[in-house]
């Protein structure tokens, strides 16, 4: 086998927030891929640190009265712990705020300098003049120039989306102190990223050699423009003091912007590991060097990674990296995670829900590709798939056949003539099976497919035993052999299905090493034509009692989860008056969700649809069945109003549908979209809105 040299990184996380599912989106695809190729047997390093500087991270230490060292330290010790717990392996897990990356922010400026790749220009901005600091286009507030939406940030208007700069803001604060900002110039520093030299060498490097996933590359391209058009803009690598970070060499009071660092540290963090480990740097890093580097991150931060740090790396004489892996972005239940729904969960709260994290891991898995595409994390279905295919596929496997060859067989697998009829079955059963896709799927990270076919495996040996039923077996005393036979299949089954889960499910599977008495399992190799038989534990081998290895997810550990994530703004009513709460509930507001763009809210198909049928469903507490006519078709929706409404009174009213919902198997029928109501809160307080006279079915609400 060809051995691989391979460094594999992903995003740095700020040091001013917790990890959340989201976060671990990254993480968890990152480290699935390095464990495969780690297990393979290729020489693979991963390396992460805290993304520790900038003006957000400086402002938080003072908020707690601490310094940003003290900050930083905490949240680096924060951010371990959730990893650990998330079986997130990296072979270093260092901060930007290291000498190393110092050291290495220094000499990559200092090349570009000397390449004539820094610009000094004066330029003018908004500054605090009660804070005495210059402000971030984020921490400047004030009315959009467009449609005058109040309290939008400096960069961009979240009511309309216009973009602009912030001293377009009409009536602009300072959200550090609220003072009214004035305008001041300062010298910045630019990486001339305009210059010929950065553009010609990132239109070739943008498009050739795979660098980027297709849809990546053509962003790449739109930014870039075509040949001759030059569309780049120098970038502002220098922030003023007061800030936290690098001061520049020779520029005092100048600070590195902290995304000139960031991705810097990824050197700074592996630096850390080779002394550490005697690993040659250079080897990695060299311009021309045959290592592989690999850059997993999220798709709103392509720019930095496909763009200023190639160019970086480019003109300082470092070797560039060898793919840039982007994925989507999470969304709970299909809508983007909220605090006030209780769906932007943390790494923390779900583990100290005592919630599985491999649970997780696998539906991640079962859900990423290798495409730019978001992922859903839908809570029903994540339940239902973790205990279908993790506990009743996989794990039942073991648990059906391990207790007859403790009991009845001392816990030893057939060996001989037995031995070789088990192995006959085997390659016949699975003469078909392909798992070089699985291992193709692994690089390609197309996890899900992996899945796939490692659960379609699963499928056929539980057809396997459910056919040759041990169980049955086992009632008649003559039938030994063929009982430890068929025990002995489900075990050495089980045992290769492990193999193929164990970048997914690394804890479970260190567990069934210690059950199945085998050696760490690495990478199945199975060459061309080798039967599936090869792979399987040796005849007479003896295994350990079965201990039970995986529990199924309860619906109501996810309740307490969403419970314990729910931050809302309506007061703790437990020391009220039965009076006052009363008063209270009926006066409460639920807070205002997350801000969501107006593309965002133009994915939802709104039609106004009339009330043809509504009708009692047997069985249900709560539901109306309704028939709806949305001008060329009829929908059926089962909506929880019937505690309000008498299907009577609907019968001919208009109402509002959301159209483009996924529909929805219910217990009593499939339910085709949704209606809107207000209220809910109470028993009977429930309001279905209707438009006003002269709309018509079918018609769009926007
Ligand atoms: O977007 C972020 O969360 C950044 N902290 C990622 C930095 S990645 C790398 F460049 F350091
Ligand atoms: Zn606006």
């Amino acid at each position: 086998m060809n051995k691989r040299k391979i460094l594999v990184t992903s995003a740095l996380p700020y040091a001013n927030g917790s990890i959340h599912l989201g976060h671990l989106v990254e993480y968890i695809q990152t480290d699935i891929w390095v464990r495969f190729q780690k297990m393979r047997g290729h020489t693979v390093y991963y390396v992460c640190a805290d993304d520790t500087h900038g003006t957000p991270i400086m402002l938080r230490a003072e908020k707690e009265g601490i310094s940003p060292e003290m900050l930083i330290a905490r949240v680096h010790d924060e951010h371990l712990g959730d990893f650990i717990g998330f079986h997130i392996q990296f072979d270093n897990y260092y901060s930007t705020h290291s000498l190393e990356t110092r050291r290495f922010s220094e000499e990559i400026y200092g090349k570009l300098k000397t390449a004539g790749l820094i610009a000094v220009r004066g330029i003018e901005q908004l500054y605090d003049p009660v804070k005495n600091m210059f402000l971030p286009d984020r921490f400047v507030k004030g009315e959009c120039p467009k449609c005058s939406a109040k309290d939008q940030y400096g960069d961009s208007c979240e009511a309309c989306g216009a973009a602009y700069a912030p001293t377009d803001l009409k009536n602009p604060y300072s959200a550090v102190s609220g003072a009214k900002p004035v305008k001041k110039s300062s010298e910045h520093y630019f990486f001339s990223l305009s210059d010929v030299r950065c553009a010609d060498f990132l239109r070739c490097w943008t498009s050739e050699a795979d660098h980027l996933q297709i849809e990546a590359a053509n962003k790449m391209r739109e930014w870039l423009g075509e040949a001759g058009e030059n569309k780049l803009s120098d970038w502002d690598i220098s922030r003023d003091a007061p800030y936290f970070g690098f001061e520049i060499p020779d520029a005092p009071g100048k600070y590195f912007y902290v995304w000139l660092d960031a991705p810097i540290g990824y050197m700074g963090s592996f630096q850390n590991l080779c002394v550490r480990e005697h690993i040659d740097f250079d080897e990695f890093w060299r311009q021309g060097s045959d290592a592989e580097l690999y850059h997993f991150i999220g798709k709103d931060i392509l720019y930095f990674h496909a763009l200023f740090w190639p160019a970086m790396l480019e003109n300082a004489g470092y070797r560039t990296p060898t793919k840039i892996f982007a994925h989507g972005f999470l969304t709970v239940n299909g809508e983007k995670m909220s605090k006030s729904r209780g769906t932007f969960i943390t790494a923390e709260s779900y583990l100290k829900q005592g919630l599985n994290p491999e649970w997780l891991r696998y539906y991640y898995a079962a859900k990423l590709n290798g495409t730019l595409e978001d992922i859903d994390l839908n809570l029903e279905d994540f339940v239902a798939r973790v205990n279908s295919d993790l506990v009743g596929k996989f794990i039942n496997i073991a648990s059906r056949c391990a207790g007859f060859i403790s009991k009845r067989f001392d816990g030893k697998l057939v060996d001989g003539r037995q031995y070789q009829l088990l192995q006959a079955m085997v390659n016949e059963r699975f003469a078909t099976w392909r798992p070089d896709q699985i291992e193709k799927a692994f690089e390609d990270r197309e996890f899900s497919a992996a899945i796939r076919h490692i659960m379609k495996f699963a499928d056929e040996a539980n057809e396997m035993i459910h056919e040759l039923a041990p169980w049955e077996i086992a009632k008649n005393p003559d039938r030994n052999d063929e009982l430890q036979r068929v025990c002995s299949l489900g075990i050495q089954l089980f045992y290769l299905l492990s193999r193929y889960l164990k970048p997914i499910l690394p804890e479970t599977v260190q567990q069934i090493e210690g059950f199945l008495n085998c050696e760490p399992l690495a990478w199945p190799q199975l060459n061309a034509g080798q039967p599936v038989a090869d792979l399987l534990l040796p005849a007479g081998h003896a295994i350990h009692a079965y201990q039970h290895l995986m529990t199924r997810i309860d619906a109501k550990q996810i309740d307490a989860l969403i419970a314990a994530n729910t931050h809302s703004l309506a007061p703790a009513a437990h020391h009220d008056s039965p009076a006052r709460h009363a008063e209270k509930q009926q006066h409460a507001v639920m807070p205002i969700a997350d801000t969501i763009s107006i593309d965002d809210f133009s994915k939802i198909d709104l039609r106004i649809a009339k009330i043809i049928n509504a009708e009692h469903v047997p069985g249900a507490e709560k539901l109306l069945k309704l028939t709806l006519d949305i001008g060329n078709e009829q929908r059926t929706v089962f909506a929880g109003i019937k505690s309000a409404y008498d299907p009577e009174q609907l019968k001919g009213r208009l109402t509002v549908m959301v159209a483009n919902l996924a529909p929805r198997q219910m217990k009593f029928g499939l339910s085709e979209g949704m209606v809107l109501a207000a209220g809910g809160g109470n028993p009977g307080e429930l309001f279905i809105l209707s438009p006003d006279d002269g709309a018509q079915p079918g018609m769009r609400v926007k």
